[in-house]
């Protein structure tokens, strides 16, 4: 599904990453970790295709495409869906109508009309009964006062409604408390399937716990240098990020 080949990428002219090799497939789920700085948001945003990263090699394939040439918007019609650190407040907005709009994008992106009240309406009834997700917070203004916990609701929310083919979180920096933590995790877990792909970014190993990922990999310096099973988190988690920096050192 997803085949990152040797990637540099940089940021206003400094070099950020530096020759990333990954292989994602259909079924599976790959958490990254790493220190702070190792360049692991920026992986994320270089595949989601934020504009201010600028690609400097290497290629990102989607379903062996290309997407390089492709903006957010565009990968994004094509089933790649990026959890906002810093999600924006929309007030007016609700998180339906918010919802109903970006379903609406995508298949209009894709030629369709767009999607049938009733059917809307039942799709979302159903994820929100899959995600125990109260009808009153639907009606709420987007992000308008939300705590931590009902941010991260509503991006598991949209994750649900948006079906992505390839689903990145990126937690990292949003101190998540242990009940936003359940929600994410509860979240991903409820919609792994066969067909789908998660990448999920942490610096802790706490959230795969709830989360458990086949694949494990190390960022440092903006490389993967280690890779491994679920247990890799459990030993970085034991040793230390120095354990890794040595290693990369030496
Ligand atoms: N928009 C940006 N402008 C300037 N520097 C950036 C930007 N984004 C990331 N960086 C720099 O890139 C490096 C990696 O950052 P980041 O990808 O956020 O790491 P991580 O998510 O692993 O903590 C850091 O040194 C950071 O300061
Ligand atoms: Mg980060």
């Amino acid at each position: 599904m997803l085949k990152i080949k040797d990637l540099h990428a940089s940021v206003e002219g400094k070099s950020i990453l530096k020759g990333i090799n990954l292989e994602v497939n259909a079924g599976e789920v790959h958490a990254i970790m790493g220190p702070n700085g190792s360049g692991k948001s920026t992986l994320a945003s270089v595949i989601a295709g934020k504009e201010e990263y600028e690609v400097d090699k290497g290629q990102i394939l989607l379903d062996n495409q290309d997407i390089d040439e492709l903006g957010p918007d565009e990968r994004a019609h094509k089933g790649v869906f990026m959890s906002f650190q810093y999600p924006v407040e929309i007030p007016g907005v609700s998180v339906t109508n918010f919802m109903k709009a970006a379903i609406n994008e995508t298949r209009k992106a894709k030629g369709l009309e767009d999607m049938p009240a009733n059917e809307m309406l039942k799709k979302i009834r159903e994820k929100s009964e899959l995600l125990e997700i109260d009808r009153k917070f639907l009606s709420r203004s987007l992000n308008e006062g939300f705590s931590g916990g009902e941010k991260k609701r509503n991006e598991i929310f949209q994750m649900a409604m948006l079906e992505p083919k390839l689903a990145i979180l990126d937690e990292t920096d949003s101190g998540l408390d242990i009940d936003a933590l359940r929600i994410v995790a509860n979240g991903v877990n409820k919609l792994r399937s066969k067909d789908n792909a998660v990448i999920v970014i942490t610096h802790y190993q706490r959230l795969l716990e709830y989360i458990v990922p086949d694949f494990v990999h190390v960022l440092h310096n903006g490389r993967i240098v280690k890779s491994g099973s679920k247990e890799l988190a459990l030993e970085l988690e034991a040793k230390g990020y120095d354990w890794i920096k040595e290693k990369a050192n030496a």
